[in-house]
This record gives structure tokens, sequence and C-alpha cells, in this order.
């Protein structure tokens, strides 16, 4: 077996990459809670796939077939109910990760130099993702599946000159028909999962290139105290590693990340689980009333809102009256994010150790981002649209704020360990 192992390792070094990217993969000492969502994110990926995969052999990708084969799926297909839900749920769950993610990369300061192509990788990921969930809630050709892509796809009828052409390109059709329904579907099942999966590759490989941020912004490989640079040398990750070769903040994923991502899964699986099994509609949230009835052009749902995870930048768009301002500031309230690294011109990383003035700004971005999101499923009223505006102001301002203080900031000193 081991001469096998030899032969195959000597073609295709798969323990090596094995070793570098996974088993002894330098992690930070002090990873904290904030750190499980990219495991997370991963398992949902491969929940998606795979669930995915199997209701694709029964549903029908037809304006006459597919409302009936959900509900062909959902009631006879054996234990079809539950790939339904585990591929619903897994939608909202993908995002619920994805944010707490993103947001544990804001608050440390993780998007900074030298991780800046890792946060676009991110963000690009986020884009697809986006795309993703929007084309899959077309399929199961619900009232609210019609009407929210009739909502989206019509925002591009603003666009100057090209507009009308645009919405009809996209549609495949002048009103979203079948036509629509099976790009959607080909997309949504080949195309759009085959960047994601590439794009979380190089997401990881641009990650191990650079090696990973921690809860203390520090950089972990750096020799520490009297260590001297050729000291380095010597450094390698084995059993004794950490005594022998305490000389940098690290320590091989395998055993010690394997063993505690493992209990966070396990955790995630169990609330997870409830839920598909106990509210798998989410309170309406997850799985909306509208959309239990077929789609119908001529019946518009009471109040059409977009499912949860859109909720901040449909309210961004809904609070501009004018609908192509209203556009361009949705799309630029994503561009905000993609251009974070170059908005911080700080040198200092987490918020542990940063102003008092980052603090306040980091906590107004994340109420203001939750306030679009709730605010976002809610009907339209006076009160909403005015309590939309200020929040966009909170949204926009914070990228402003951050590029204005965080040249001369003061900040805390570092300290040259991590502090667990
Ligand atoms: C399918 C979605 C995604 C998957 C599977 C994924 C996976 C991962 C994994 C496994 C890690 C290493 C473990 C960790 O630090 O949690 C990581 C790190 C990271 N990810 Fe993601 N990710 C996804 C989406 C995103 C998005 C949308 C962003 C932000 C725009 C992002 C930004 C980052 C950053 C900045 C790091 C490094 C964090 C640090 O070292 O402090 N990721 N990702």
């Amino acid at each position: 077996m081991n001469s096998f192992m030899a032969w195959i390792e000597q073609r295709l070094p798969f323990m090596d990459a094995m070793n570098k990217h996974a088993l002894q993969y330098p992690a930070p000492k002090n990873f904290n809670f904030w750190y499980v969502f990219g495991i997370l994110a991963s398992v949902v990926l491969v929940n998606q796939i795979v669930t995915g995969i199997w209701l694709t052999m029964n549903y029908e990708p037809s304006g006459d077939g597919a409302f009936a084969s959900v509900e062909y799926i959902m009631r006879d297909v054996d234990y079809g109910w539950l790939l339904r839900y585990m591929h619903s749920t897994g939608a909202s769950a993908f995002f619920i990760v994805v944010y707490l993610h993103m947001f544990r990369g804001v608050i440390y300061g993780s998007y900074q130099k030298p991780r800046e192509l890792l946060w676009i990788f991110g963000m690009l990921i986020y884009l697809v993702l986006m795309a993703e969930a929007f084309m899959g809630y077309l399929l199961p050709w619900g009232n609210m599946s019609y009407w929210g892509a009739q909502v989206i796809i019509s925002l591009f009828g603003a666009i100057p000159v090209i507009g009308e052409e645009l919405t009809i390109w996209i549609k495949g059709d002048y009103v979203i028909s079948g036509a629509t329904l099976n790009r959607f579907f080909a997309l949504h099942v080949v195309a759009l999962p085959l960047v994601l999966v590439v794009l979380v590759f190089l997401h990881i490989l641009a990650l191990h290139e650079v090696g990973s941020n921690n809860p203390d912004g520090t950089n972990i490989k750096k020799p520490k105290g009297s260590v001297k640079p050729e000291d380095l040398s010597k450094f390698e990750f084995h059993e004794q590693y950490t005594k022998k070769y305490d000389i940098v903040d690290a320590i091989p994923f395998h055993p010690y990340y394997t063993v505690k991502d493992l209990v966070a899964v396990v955790i995630f699986l169990i609330l997870f689980s409830w839920v598909m099994f106990f509210a798998p509609e989410g309170g309406g949230y997850f799985l909306e009333a509208p959309n239990f009835t077929p789609a119908n052009g001529l019946k518009t749902p009471e109040h059409i809102a977009p499912v949860w995870y859109f909720g901040p930048f449909y309210t961004v768009l809904r609070v501009i009256p004018e609908k192509l301002i209203g556009m361009v500031a949705m799309f630029a309230a994503i561009g905000m994010l993609f251009a974070l690294p170059w908005f911080d011109r700080g040198i200092v990383r987490s918020f542990r150790y940063r102003s008092k003035i980052h603090l306040f700004n980091l906590t107004q971005f994340a109420i203001c981002f939750i306030a679009l999101g709730v605010l976002g499923t809610m009907p339209a009223s006076d009160l909403a649209n005015l309590a939309g505006r200020i929040a966009t102001f909170g949204y926009f301002g914070f990228f402003v704020a951050l590029w204005i203080y965080s040249k001369d900031e003061k900040t805390k000193p570092v300290p040259e360990r991590v502090t667990g």
C-alpha cells in the first residue's frame, strides 16, 4: 500500500497538497467562534449541490409543469419533501452563515492588505450567490416567484436607450414565461454552481497564499521575541510542534481546528434540522405564503417582497423615488463592499485595537444593515420610507467616514503575540 501511495504521490502530489492546504495549514492559535462560518458555508454549499441534483431528477422546468412537479416532489416522491426542505432551508442558511462570515471579515479587518484579493473573491462569491438564489426562486413557479422576478427584471427597463430591449433579452419573451424559466433553470443548475465552486476554490487558494488573519489582526508568522528569522527554517508542523517550535502564533489545522470545526458543524446541523423539521417555512421568511399558489400573470400578490436576504439592497432601491437612481444606488451599495479594502486606509486591522470612532461606525453600520433588511420585507409606508432613507444614509456613511478617519486614526498598541 505504501509503495502504491508513493507511486501516486510521485505523479500527483495529493498528500502534499492535503498537508499544505488542510492538515498542516498554519492556523492562528486564537481563532474564535467567528471563524467557523467559512467551514459552515462550505457545508451548506455541498448540501445545496447534492440536494439540488436530486431535486432535478423529478423537477420539470416548464411553465406548464414546474409548479405541479414541485407538488409532486413534496407529496409523492420518496423523501422528496426532505430534499426540498433541505434545499430551501439551505438557501436561507447559506445567507445567514455568509453574512456572519463577511461581518467577521469586517470587524477583524480581514479585507486589509495583503488579503484584498481574497476579499474580492469573497465578494464575487456573494454576487454569484445572489444571482443563484434569485434564479432558483423562480423555479417553483409560484406567484411570488413570478412577481418577484417581474419586479427585479423590470428594473433593467429603467436603463436609458437599451433598457426595454434588455428586459426582453433577459426574459427571452415579452413577458416572464416558460422561456424565462428554462434559461433560469439552466443557469441555476449548471452555470452558476460551476462558477461558485471555482470561485470558492480560488478564495481558499488566495487565503492560503497570504495566511489567515485572526481576532487580534496580528501577523502570526512573524518570529516572536528573540527568535531570529533563520530559526524559521526549523518551522514545520508536527505533533510536538507547539512545544518545540513555539516561535510563531500558529498551530496546525489538524487536529486542533478539525475538532473545533466539527463541534460547530454538529451544532449547526442540529439547528438546521430543527428548522427543517419543525419550521421549514421559517415563519413565512424562508418560503413565502403567495408561493403556495401557482404563478399568475393577472393576479399580483398583495405585498410583493423579496426573500429576506435581498432585503437590505431592496430597501436601498425602494426608498429612492427615481427608479434609475434607485437601481444605481442598489448596485453602488454592493460596489462599496467590493471597494472596502481601499476605503479603509488604516493599518490596524482588528476592532479591538482601533479607535472609539471606528467602534461607533461599525456599530451603526451593523444596525443600519439589519434595519435595511427588516424594512425590505415590510410593506412600504411613509414611516418605513423615512427609516429606510436614514438607514441608507448610515450604510453609505460608513464607507465615507471610514475613508476619512482611517488615515490618521488614534489606535491602541497591537500586542506582539496573539492574546488568546
Ligand atoms: C460560498 C461561500 C463562501 C465559502 C464556502 C467561504 C469559505 C471560506 C473558508 C473555509 C475560509 C477559511 C475559514 C474562515 O476564516 O472562516 C474563508 C475565509 C475568508 N473568507 Fe470566505 N467563504 C465564502 C464567502 C465569502 C464572502 C462572501 C466573503 C466576503 C466578501 C468572504 C471573505 C473571507 C475572508 C476575508 C476570509 C479570511 C478571514 C480571516 O483570515 O480572518 N468569504 N472563507
